[in-house]
């Protein structure tokens, strides 16, 4: 890290109790009274922690501000992130012009009309693994019943990863996303996935099927136009992007109506217009992302009557921006019926979300469904007793037991 400095708060992700929506104590009342403020790593280091909505917009869309996390100053999550950083490049640690040209190979996978094309699909799932959830009865864990498998799922047939080996990646990427990691089981669980989809997409070089890794092994790995490295890794980042947000976004959204029976009322019984405006609503809300977008300063970069200089270390925190009150009325409330569609929940700039418009469609299906299959639907404990995911990269619950 660039600066250490005894003043500067530690960077915490811990929530007040029973206050489990809120962005942490430790963060409340920077947006007004210190938007730009330093703060103390886990290991030592310092990094500058941006609040305010406009100034993220402004730093994320920098060309001067750099995504790429082998440079020494890059503000890792943990020690596991930092030994694992070099290990396994995709895009979304790419800069200018490397990014862009690994990222649009995809661009055309996830744009909105083929999202849309996916709804009926997505809606057939949906409905099985409620009626599974039905026969079997309450209570349930909905993260195991419903929240996980639904974008697991949905990304397993989209990429053409076998979802029966779905307990393996699962559990290699939730060491992935979990900063209490040791650096030996995040450095295993990151091989060994990258060897699994590496020898899944050679594979499919000679028995192409109708997905997105088959087109990456035809269209990039048989052409040599990429490595296998190349799309082992890119095949790794969907992956694991593509199920850890999205099941997050489901049980802990779930959990947040449950505790606003009247935002939860319209969300089942709206009509598709309100249904998409309360899903952005919950992503703004909720920001699950709660680790902040991390960079690195390549210049110095006034912003906020602040000098962020070149090496120094930045994070956006999407949390707060999202709590902005320039932007966001009464931002506190969760109020589905609001505009919340400028939310950073997705990020900004170059490396906003990829997946964006499969999470939100996702998402619209998902909340009415789930409610108007199970009107009832309670928790099955004490909101105090819910484990929340304070100490992975993705916020949310380990499991959510209902019942109806
Ligand atoms: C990037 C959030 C779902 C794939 C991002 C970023 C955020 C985010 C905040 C920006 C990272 C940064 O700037 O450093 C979310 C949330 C989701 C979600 C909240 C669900 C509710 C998905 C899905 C996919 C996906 C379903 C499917 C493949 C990606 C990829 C990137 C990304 C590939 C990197 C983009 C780049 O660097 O150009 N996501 N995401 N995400 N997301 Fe998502």
């Amino acid at each position: 890290m660039t600066q250490t400095s005894a003043a500067a708060p530690a960077w915490t992700t811990r929530r007040a109790t029973g206050c489990p929506f809120d962005p942490p104590p430790a963060r409340s009342g920077l947006l007004g009274r210190e938007p730009i403020s330093r703060v103390t790593l886990w290991n030592g280091g310092t990094a500058w922690l941006v609040a305010r909505h406009a100034d993220q917009v402004a730093l994320l869309r920098d060309e001067r501000v750099s995504a790429d996390n082998r440079r020494p100053s890059y503000p890792s999550l943990s020690a596991a992130s930092e030994a694992t950083r070099a290990h396994n490049r995709a895009f979304i640690t790419m800069d200018e012009p490397e990014h862009n040209e690994q990222r649009r190979k995809f661009t055309g996978d996830f744009t909105i009309k083929r999202m849309e094309a996916l709804r009926p699909r997505i809606q057939e799932i949906i409905d099985e693994l409620l009626d599974a959830m039905e026969e079997s009865g309450p209570p349930a864990d909905l993260v195991t019943s419903f929240a996980l498998p639904l974008p697991s799922l949905v990304i397993c047939e989209l990429l053409g990863v076998p979802y029966e080996d779905h307990a393996f990646f699962q559990r290699a990427s939730a060491y992935l996303v979990d900063t209490r990691s040791t650096v030996e089981d995040a450095l295993t669980a990151s091989t060994e996935l990258v060897e699994y989809l590496g020898d899944l997409v050679e594979r499919k070089v000679s028995a192409p099927g109708d997905d997105l890794l088959s087109r990456l092994a035809t269209g990039y790995l048989a052409t040599g136009l990429s490595t296998r490295e190349e799309c082992a890794n890119e095949a790794r980042l969907l992956l694991v992007a593509g199920h850890e947000t999205t099941a997050n976004m489901i049980a802990l959204g779930t959990c947040a109506l449950l505790q606003h029976p009247e935002q939860l009322a319209a969300v089942r019984d709206g009509d598709p217009r309100l249904v998409a405006g309360a899903v952005e609503e919950l992503l703004r809300y909720l920001t699950i992302t709660h680790m902040g977008r991390r960079r690195v300063a390549l210049a110095d970069i006034e912003i906020g009557g602040t000098t962020i200089r070149a090496g120094d270390a930045v994070i956006c925190a999407g949390d707060l921006a999202n709590r902005d009150p320039e932007v966001f009325e009464d931002p506190d409330e969760l109020r589905v019926d609001r505009q919340a569609r400028r939310h950073l929940a997705f990020g900004s700039g170059p490396h906003q979300c990829l997946g964006q418009n499969l999470a939100r469609v996702e998402l619209q299906l998902a909340y009415p469904a789930l409610l108007r299959r199970f009107p009832g639907l309670r928790l099955d404990r004490p909101l105090t007793e819910i484990p929340f995911r304070t100490d992975m990269a993705v916020y949310g619950v380990h499991e959510l037991p209902v019942t109806w």
